[in-house]
């Protein structure tokens, strides 16, 4: 196995893979109606990478030092067979952990031959406890008990679960605590989100931003929590203990205390662009690379070079860029990259 470094000396751990860029939901931070309505253009299926597209990319990159995958969407439950991915994906050597961003939607349908495939981890997006708040937030009207219901299911079938919560000043921050508490005596960690600009279409500004520091003041005044170290090098999220319970809480805290010194995500988009950076403007075509009949050995070199030449850190540099800078940027949209 290779160890390859990008400009800044961080190296390739994990591959997020997105099967498709459709999804149930319309969350308005992700894929507003106005936009995403009954003719938005989805990618045809002939330009998504098939599965065995994917296996063979996760088996070199597994060669440049990728060990996590992450399969995402869009919700990644409404690609068809996606066990089969998961099957192909479990066989490669140096792969250690596989896990899917999904809103659960489709979890009691697919779960169990999901696990029986080798995916062990979900985290799961809900943004709020309140059913008609959910219903508004993911603009479809769909309520809570179903994802709740999920939840349960999915723990009961031994998955390692986490559930994201995207914070937005004045919409659910006063779930946050609601939130908490219903997740305190559960297996589950529950993770807060900053809100971030993702694309260019999802409303953001910095007032919206709820921070981690005014989330922790919040917990605070119900529950005693305490810091962890980071489990590994270049964990997303900054984790916390419940003192008296095993439960864990935790931040994504992208606005406020950025990770891209750390950050060895690479991203692959549903038609097989490469991706440095979840606020990339552009992408690597490397779909026309694979059918264009390369050998392992060739794609292999065009992708360390792709790595070595990555200078992204969009998230430490935000702050220095100006309101106009940063809207004429056209970056990619959260549904197409699965955050
Ligand atoms: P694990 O830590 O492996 O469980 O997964 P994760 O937290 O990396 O993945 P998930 O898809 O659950 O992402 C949670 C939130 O973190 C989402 O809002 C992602 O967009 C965000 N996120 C994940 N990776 C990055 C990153 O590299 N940069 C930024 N800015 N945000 C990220
Ligand atoms: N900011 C932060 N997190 C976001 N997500 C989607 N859009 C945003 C955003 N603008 C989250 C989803 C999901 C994960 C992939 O990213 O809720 O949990
Ligand atoms: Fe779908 Fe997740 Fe985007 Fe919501 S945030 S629209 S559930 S992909
Ligand atoms: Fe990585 Fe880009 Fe996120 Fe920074 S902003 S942590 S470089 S994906």
């Amino acid at each position: 196995m290779k160890q390859v470094t990008d400009k800044f000396g961080r190296p390739l751990r994990d591959l997020r893979i997105s099967v498709t860029d459709k999804c149930q939901f319309r969350c308005q931070y992700c894929m507003p109606k106005e936009i995403f309505g009954d003719d938005y253009a989805f990618l045809p299926q002939e330009h998504l990478l098939s599965f065995e597209e994917i296996e063979r990319l996760a088996r070199v990159y597994a060669d440049l030092g990728v060990k996590k995958l992450r399969i995402t969407g869009g919700e990644p439950l409404m690609r068809k067979d996606l066990y089969k991915l998961i099957e192909k994906l479990n066989d490669i050597p140096g792969i250690e952990d596989i896990g899917m961003t999904t809103n659960a939607l489709l979890l009691k349908k697919h779960g169990k031959k999901l696990y029986d495939a080798g995916l062990k981890r979900l985290n799961i997006s809900l943004d709020a406890l309140d059913s008609e708040l959910f219903g508004q937030i993911n603009d479809r009207g769909i309520g809570t008990s179903r994802i709740l219901e999920n939840i349960d299911y999915a723990i009961s079938l031994g998955y390692d679960i986490k559930v994201n919560m995207v914070v937005q000043k004045g919409l659910n921050d006063h779930q946050i605590v609601p939130m908490a508490r219903h997740f305190k005596d559960t297996p589950v960690t529950l993770r807060f989100i900053e809100f971030m600009d993702v694309g260019n279409d999802n409303g953001w500004n910095f007032e919206k931003v709820v921070s981690k520091e005014e989330i922790l003041d919040m917990l605070r005044e119900e529950f005693t929590l305490d810091p962890l170290e980071p489990a590994y090098f270049g964990e997303v999220a900054k984790v916390y203990k419940h003192r008296d319970t095993d439960s864990h809480l935790g931040f994504i805290t992208s606005v406020s205390e950025n990770f891209c010194s750390s950050c060895t995500r690479a991203r692959l988009s549903a038609d097989g662009k490469f991706y440095g950076c979840l606020f990339a403007t552009e992408g690597f075509d490397i779909k026309s690379l694979l059918r264009s009949g390369i050998s392992d050995e060739d794609l292999e070199d065009v992708l360390m070079g792709v790595w070595n030449k990555r200078d992204d850190q969009y998230s430490a540099i935000r702050h220095k860029i100006t309101e106009e800078e940063r809207k004429a940027r056209n970056k990619i949209n959260m549904s197409y990259i699965g955050g």
